[in-house]
Parts: C-alpha cells; sequence; structure tokens
C-alpha cells in the first residue's frame, strides 16, 4: 500500500484546481450567477437539477442527491479510485503528490510481501506446466473444462504433494510465513500451507497476486484451503476475478458475483468474463462499492436453497448503503442443485443469459421477503411489514431510489409517504415522545432543517470557511458537547482557522465516509436565506447566540448545585458573574 496522501495536499489541490473546469470537461453545464447548471450524469433526467457551486467548489444534484469535490466527481463520473482521482487533478494543477505518499510502497515490509506472493504465484503456475506429477493436475482442470487459455488468464497453478516444495524453492522461511504460505508448528517446523492442490491466485486491482486459493484434487477435507489475513490480504475486502473482469472489459455492463473461484473461471471459460467472488464471507458494503465503481448493474447469483436466500439477505443488507438511483442490484437464484459452473457447463452461455434475464430487483426482492408469511389484507399484517421495512430503508442513503422505495411500501402498507418517511428517519416516534411540531419543519419534508444557532453557524462556514476568525476565540467551546453539533462547529471552526484558504469543497472531502458526511451535505445545501452580504453579521451573531445558549445552560447547572449546597468557591465566583 502506499502512504496516506496528507490532508493538507489534498486541500490545497481541490483550491487550485477548477471544479467548473473538471465537471465542464465532461458535463455541458450553462452559467446560473455564481453556480452552473447541467443535466445530472448520475441519474437520468430531462431538467436540469445537477449545480456546480464554482464559489464552494463543490457539486450537487437536487434530484438524486449525487454530491461531492472534484474528487468525488472523478471517482464517480471516470470511475477511479480516490488516488487515481487525486493523481489526475494534481497533474491539472501541476502539483506532485508529496515524496511521503507516493505510489511507490514505502513500507519495506510489504514490499517484500508482494514480491514473495508473485514469487510464489509463478513457481505454482511453473509446475502446472512442469512438474513430475502435474499430470493429475493438468487431468482435474481438463475434466472440470478449464483449458490452457482461460487456465493462464487466471494464473491458475499446481502445488505438488510434498512439505517444502514453496520453501525450497524460494528459500525465504520468514517472508513465506508472513505472507500466509508457510506455516509453523509449535513455534519451530515449518512446511508448505498448500499441497497437492490446484491454485487460484487472488490478485488485488493491480493484478498482483496477494494470497490464494487452493482445491483438493480428490473428494478429501478440506475441498478449499484459504491464505490468511496478512498484511496485504483483507478477505472482506477483495473480490476474486474483479482484476481479471476489468482485463477482459473497463466498462463491463454488468458484473455477476458468484460463490466459487470455479464459478468465476467456468463462467469466463464460456464466453461470460464479468463475474467475481467473495471470499467465503457474506459481501460487504465495501466490495459492492468497489463493483459500482466498475460497472452500474450488479447482479448476485445464489443457490435456490436455504443457505441461498440467507446469504442474499446477508448481500442485500450489505448492498442498501450503495443504492442510489442509477445504480441496480439484482438477485438471480439458480435451480436446485446447480451452481454457475454446472449451469453454464449444461446450458452454456445463451442458457445462462436466459437464467440472468429473470433475475429478480433488490427492491422486488425486498419487498417479497417483507411480504413472507404475512397477511396484507389486515392492518395488523400491514402494520408488520411497515415495521419490518423500517430497518431496511434506514439503511438507504437520502436519494431518489430510496424516495420511491418508500413511496412503494407506503402504497402496499396503505400509509401516507410522506408518514412513512418520518417513521423511517425517527421523526414519528420521537414527536410523539416529546416534540411538538416545531416551525421551520415541515412535517414530511425530508430536507427541512430546524434552524438553531450551531447550525446556522456551520451552513455559513461550509459557505464561506473565511468567516472562522470573526468567531472569537473559541478556547471554551473546546471539549464542550452540551449542544447538538457543538463538537463538529469547534472542529470546523479550527480547521478553517488553521487553513484560511480551504474551500468549502475541500472541508466537504474531509468529512466524506464519516458519521458527519450527510449532516454536513445537508447543512451546506442548506437555503439559509441568509443574503451574501449579510453572511458575517449572522455569522456572528450566530456565534453569540451558541455562547449565550452555553452560559445559560452552565447558569442552570450552577443553579442546581447552588441548592444542592454543592458550589465550590470558583464555581460561586463564576455563578455571580453569569447570574448579570
Ligand atoms: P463451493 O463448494 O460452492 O465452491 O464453495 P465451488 O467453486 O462450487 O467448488 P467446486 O470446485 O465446484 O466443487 C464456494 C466457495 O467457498 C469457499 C471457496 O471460496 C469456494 O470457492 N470454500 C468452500 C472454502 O473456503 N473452503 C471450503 O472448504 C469450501
Ligand atoms: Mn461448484
Amino acid at each position: 500500500m502506499a502512504g496516506r496522501i496528507p490532508d493538507h495536499f489534498i486541500d490545497e489541490l481541490l483550491a487550485r484546481v477548477d471544479i467548473a473546469e473538471v465537471v465542464g470537461e465532461r458535463v455541458q453545464l450553462k452559467r446560473s450567477g455564481s453556480n452552473y447548471l447541467g443535466l445530472c450524469p448520475f441519474h437520468g433526467e430531462k431538467t436540469p437539477s445537477f449545480t456546480v457551486a464554482a464559489d464552494k467548489q463543490f457539486y450537487h444534484c437536487f434530484g438524486c442527491g449525487a454530491h461531492g469535490s472534484a474528487i468525488r466527481f472523478l471517482m464517480e463520473y471516470d470511475r477511479l479510485e480516490f488516488r487515481e482521482a487525486v493523481e489526475q487533478l494534481a497533474g491539472m494543477a501541476g502539483m506532485a503528490i508529496p515524496e511521503e505518499a507516493q505510489q511507490a510502497p514505502p513500507r519495506p515490509e510489504n514490499t517484500g510481501l508482494y514480491d514473495v506472493l508473485e514469487k510464489a504465484a509463478q513457481a505454482y503456475q511453473g509446475w502446472l506446466r512442469q512438474h513430475p506429477q502435474r499430470d493429475r493436475a493438468v487431468d482435474y482442470l481438463r475434466q472440470r473444462g478449464v483449458s490452457g487459455e482461460i487456465a493462464r488468464r487466471f494464473g491458475i497453478g499446481f502445488a505438488p504433494p510434498g512439505w517444502d516444495n514453496l520453501l525450497k524453492a524460494l528459500g525465504e522461511p520468514e517472508r513465506l510465513k508472513r505472507a500466509g504460505l508457510v506455516v509453523e508448528r509449535d513455534g519451530n517446523r515449518s512446511y508448505d500451507r498448500f499441497r497437492d492442490r490446484i491454485i487460484f491466485p487472488i490478485r488485488d486491482r493491480r493484478g498482483r497476486a496477494i494470497a490464494f486459493g487452493g482445491r483438493i484434487l480428490d473428494d478429501g477435507e478440506p475441498k478449499y484451503l484459504n491464505s490468511p489475513e496478512t498484511p496485504v490480504f483483507h478477505k472482506g475486502q477483495e473480490l476474486y476475478g474483479l482484476y481479471e473482469v476489468l482485463q477482459a472489459d473497463r466498462h463491463p455492463p454488468d458484473i455477476l458475483v458468484v460463490e466459487g473461484y470455479m464459478d468465476v473461471v467456468a463462467l469466463a471459460q464460456h464466453g461470460l468474463p464479468r463475474a467475481v467472488a467473495t471470499l467465503g464471507t457474506a459481501t460487504s458494503t465495501r466490495q459492492v462499492e468497489r463493483l459500482f465503481r466498475a460497472s452500474s448493474d450488479i447482479v448476485f447469483c445464489f443457490d435456490g436453497d436455504e443457505a441461498g436466500r440467507r446469504a442474499a439477505w446477508r448481500a442485500l443488507e450489505g448492498a442498501l448503503p450503495t443504492m442510489r438511483q442509477g445504480r441496480q442490484v439484482r438477485f438471480l437464484f439458480l435451480p436446485e442443485g446447480d451452481d454457475p459452473d454446472s449451469l453454464v457447463r449444461r446450458e452454456g452461455r445463451a442458457g445462462f443469459e436466459a437464467q440472468l434475464a429473470r433475475a429478480t430487483s433488490l427492491s422486488d426482492y425486498l419487498l417479497q421477503r417483507l411480504a413472507e408469511g404475512i397477511d396484507m389484507q389486515t392492518m395488523d399484517g400491514r402494520a408488520r411489514f411497515i415495521e419490518q421495512a423500517t430497518a431496511p430503508l434506514q439503511k438507504l442513503p437520502p436519494d431518489v431510489y430510496r424516495h420511491m422505495l418508500i413511496e412503494r411500501i407506503a402504497g402496499l402498507g396503505r400509509l401516507e409517504p410522506d408518514y412513512l418517511t418520518d417513521v423511517v428517519d425517527g421523526r414519528q416516534t420521537r414527536a410523539r415522545q416529546r416534540q411538538p411540531t416545531r416551525a421551520g419543519a415541515t412535517p414530511g419534508d425530508s430536507s427541512a432543517v430546524r434552524r438553531t444557532p450551531v447550525r446556522l453557524a456551520i451552513a455559513l462556514l461550509l459557505q464561506q470557511p473565511a468567516l472562522a476568525p470573526a468567531a472569537g476565540d473559541i478556547a471554551a467551546l473546546r471539549g464542550l458537547d452540551d449542544l447538538p453539533g457543538l463538537p463538529l462547529l469547534v472542529q470546523l471552526l479550527e480547521l478553517s482557522t488553521n487553513e484560511p484558504q480551504i474551500t468549502p469543497g475541500a472541508i466537504l472531502e474531509r468529512f466524506q465516509d464519516s458519521e458527519h458526511e450527510a449532516a454536513l451535505w445537508k447543512l451546506a445545501t442548506w437555503d439559509h436565506l441568509v443574503p451574501a452580504t449579510g453572511l458575517e453579521t449572522e455569522f456572528v451573531d450566530a456565534m453569540n447566540r451558541v455562547r449565550q445558549l452555553l452560559a445559560e445552560r452552565r447558569l442552570q447547572h450552577l443553579n442546581e448545585r447552588l441548592q444542592a449546597g454543592e458550589l465550590t468557591p470558583d464555581e460561586w465566583a463564576e455563578w455571580q458573574r453569569l447570574k448579570l
């Protein structure tokens, strides 16, 4: 792994490049005041709701909720990884990635691991081509219909029988151990992990072997053996076959997620080089995000049995946080007793594609599962249906997709969609507990922001970080969390004070993927109705009100202690000061 790119570099980069130019090269934009407007490239629309705020250096779509800095735009639009997007922008801005974060792996211990893993991959492949006992392996692959060409494409190899083939061939026991290829027993005797097995290298996105799976040649146990977690291999993040899919097509129309190594290989063998496999784990949100960067249509293939249904539900839960308009997840349940390998071998590519055509969309599958065993004709049944729908809906990001699904579910439950939105956002129950309806937040309008001094101060700062010094000395605010959002406000004030040139887009970039992301975007795009000329006055006023609220809380606290006769001399002095 390359070193982390420092935050200050990202901030400066985002201050130097012009997001309007970056987006404008790819999307047709029209000027509209200090903003640009165009048709959103992330969802289909006929009237423009995609805005590029040139003064703030971010984009935001009021239709589908897509948002981000110039970096995010390149990641989404050109399907780049974070580092690639940063590199491209740095090239435009004439900036060089800092030495310590250069692409060349800075951690020598990992360089060594990649090196030894690559050598091992070569050795396994060599043994499949020439080893006195290679015939059994070659026969096995032939019998499973794997051609020499496909075996080469996937780098398939053979670990011969014996305890120390790899140890002897590579002679780096320590590194082999850290790479997970050699096992040490009782702290002394070491031996090869993979023996007498067909070897499938697992490659990272750059094509480097980072781990291996090994299949036994007969009916022995365990059928598959996999590399353990190592510094360069994290099972829950990798996808077997993704590198090979992208080698075949940089922009595949869809990607299939299957369960086994052999399924991936067999599909490629039959002209469907678009499959990846998770490594014996449930599909994580992170993996789905990676897949969506490569294609906008993901099809999960599962066995038609109970285990397959359980796995499908877990995959669905992993996919929910990634669902947005323009992205599609589908589920394909295979006929009883089949896996993709057996199906494509029996029915060929056309037969498999016919199955694909009848895959169920995520929303249909979700509704089907939610309604299972429920009598939708009764009110009690519908209430249970809504109750079970709440948790999955809460996992969806705010987006047109979520809105449409809420409408559909509300329709089936015979509820007002606005009411269901409130339930999902937790406003209904809370409203009943303690909050009478407040002015400013119309029920059902999930984009409404309740105007508090903290929120207003954050929103104004996000509009113009240079306002920060006007907040005065904030030392007394540090470490307090008496008001919702106060720690975040303090964090933003510190950031903007230390880096007066920071753009709003860069601030938002820092909080991308954090717990604050959604709240910050809401505030950044909130129409707070403060005119441009009044920003500073309003900001100072908001900060004064924050301090005043804190003083009131403090006074109340001291009053309580006073009544209980617990005031210390210092607190007594403070109480007298505050009381005025
Ligand atoms: P399967 O048993 O369905 O794999 O396990 P498969 O690819 O269909 O196997 P064959 O070769 O056609 O018989 C699916 C996946 O689960 C993991 C492997 O990643 C495998 O590809 N697995 C399975 C293990 O890690 N260990 C095992 O013992 C079995
Ligand atoms: Mn199989």
